[in-house]
């Protein structure tokens, strides 16, 4: 008895469809009419590019455009005069779009035997007959044995414009599979619930290039520091310019912090104008080697690497164990000659990056 109600409740909104769609009125001859139904342009393949792929999954967040509920399916199967179920419109961006399920399949995008599912945008909220309104489709189709909704959706954006005003997927799930009430898709013997997501993406406006540079004029800053002995204990470089940036090298001559006393500290470090054009969120990659050559007789140079994102919360780079102080101060060892110290740095990459807008 309640089915039956069900059943005359469906079919009476059926009806209502036909004739709010560009039906007239009932139709005599189904085999006929049921051509008509279908709208001519249809198409999930040849607005697409060919490279594009169909991606599959699962989700438990619901759809977000709009969902259809349906608790009547198996009439609607039954019918004979029924080819799809378009929902009412639902607004995505400045555009009318209503989703629509062809429960039998759409035999017109060779969807036959499976489950099809468009979205068509409602032409007269076009502006212009030449626009076309990129979307990204997302279709669901409920779950209920795993609690989560299948999804089916396109790697590329799909087109809408004055001729192509529905697209979808013909062959989103096979009858057999999604009849078969084991597997969950109906649930309750005759629920179903269908959704989309109708996502219109913008074109970003804001980006970054990020560059790296090997090559520079000059690539060494040479430090001979004089009077090393009689330094102050922290000790800045003069600023000096390479790649295009400015840097300082500051010498800690007795060490620095935990190092005090053993080790010579040394550190490459954005230099104040640098500083001073930062923004907050500035990176800068260097790769560049720290050196102190030996005065003597050998060539020998103490060499250590810096490979490091510099930016406006870690300004300098560098070493607090450089070298033992004990060899620094051993006369024989050259490092130190008439009270100087030579420091170096050669920088080998130094990355910049654009913003824009800037
Ligand atoms: C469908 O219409 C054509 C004419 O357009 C007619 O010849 C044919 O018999 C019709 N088919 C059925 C099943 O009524
Ligand atoms: C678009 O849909 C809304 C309801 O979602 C309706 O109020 C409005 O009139 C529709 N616009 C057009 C142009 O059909
Ligand atoms: C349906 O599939 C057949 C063969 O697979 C193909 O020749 C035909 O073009 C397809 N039709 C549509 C509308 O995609
Ligand atoms: C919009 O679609 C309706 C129904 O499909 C059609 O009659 C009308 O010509 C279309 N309008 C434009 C501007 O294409
Ligand atoms: C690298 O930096 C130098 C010095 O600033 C500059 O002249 C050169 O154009 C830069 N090269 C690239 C590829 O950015
Ligand atoms: C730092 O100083 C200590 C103590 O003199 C020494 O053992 C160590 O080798 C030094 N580190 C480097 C990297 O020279």
């Amino acid at each position: 008895m309640s089915y039956y109600k069900d059943t005359l409740c469906i079919i009476s909104l059926l009806s209502c469809l036909f004739i709010t769609s560009s039906f007239a009125g009932p139709v005599p001859n189904v085999e006929n009419s049921s051509q008509k139904l279908i709208p001519t342009q249809i198409s999930s393949r040849d607005t697409k590019a060919s490279s594009s792929s169909t991606v599959k999954g699962l989700r438990e967040r619901p759809p977000s455009s709009y969902s259809i509920k349906l608790e009547s399916f198996n009439t609607l199967m039954k019918s004979t005069y029924t080819e799809r179920y378009e929902s009412r419109p639902f607004r995505v961006g400045r555009y009318n779009w209503t989703l629509i399920v062809y429960p039998k399949g759409n035999k017109n995008d060779n969807g036959t035997r499976y489950i099809s599912l468009y979205v068509a945008i409602d032409n007269s909220t076009l502006v212009s007959p030449g626009q076309v309104v990129p979307a990204d489709l997302r279709f669901y189709v409920f779950n209920k044995k795993q609690k989560k909704y299948f999804t089916i959706q396109d790697s590329d954006v799909w087109q809408f414009n004055v001729d192509n005003t529905m697209l979808g997927f013909p062959r989103v799930l096979p009858l057999a599979t999604f009849n078969n009430l084991k597997n969950g898709y109906l649930y309750d013997t005759d629920r179903c619930e269908f959704g989309v997501d109708v996502i219109i993406p913008p074109l970003f406006e804001k980006s970054e290039l990020f560059t790296v540079n090997k090559s520079f004029p000059n690539s060494r800053f040479t430090w001979f520091i004089q009077g090393f002995s009689t330094l102050p204990s922290d000790y800045l470089s003069e600023e000096f310019t390479i790649g295009g940036k400015s840097w300082n090298l500051r010498v800690f001559r007795n060490g620095f912090g935990a190092h005090e006393g053993k080790n010579l500290s040394l550190y490459l470090n954005l230099g104040p104008q640098e500083l001073l054009k930062a923004k907050p969120y500035d990176k800068i990659y260097v790769r560049a080697k720290l050196r102190v050559p030996n005065q003597g007789q050998s060539n020998y140079v103490l060499e250590r690497p810096i490979d490091n994102w510099f930016s406006p919360q870690n300004i300098g780079w560098g070493y607090a164990d450089f070298m033992a102080l004990s060899d620094l101060r051993d006369p024989a060892k050259g490092f130190v000659r008439h009270d100087m110290l030579v420091v170096q740095v050669e920088m080998e990459a130094i990355s910049s990056t654009k913003y824009l807008p800037s």
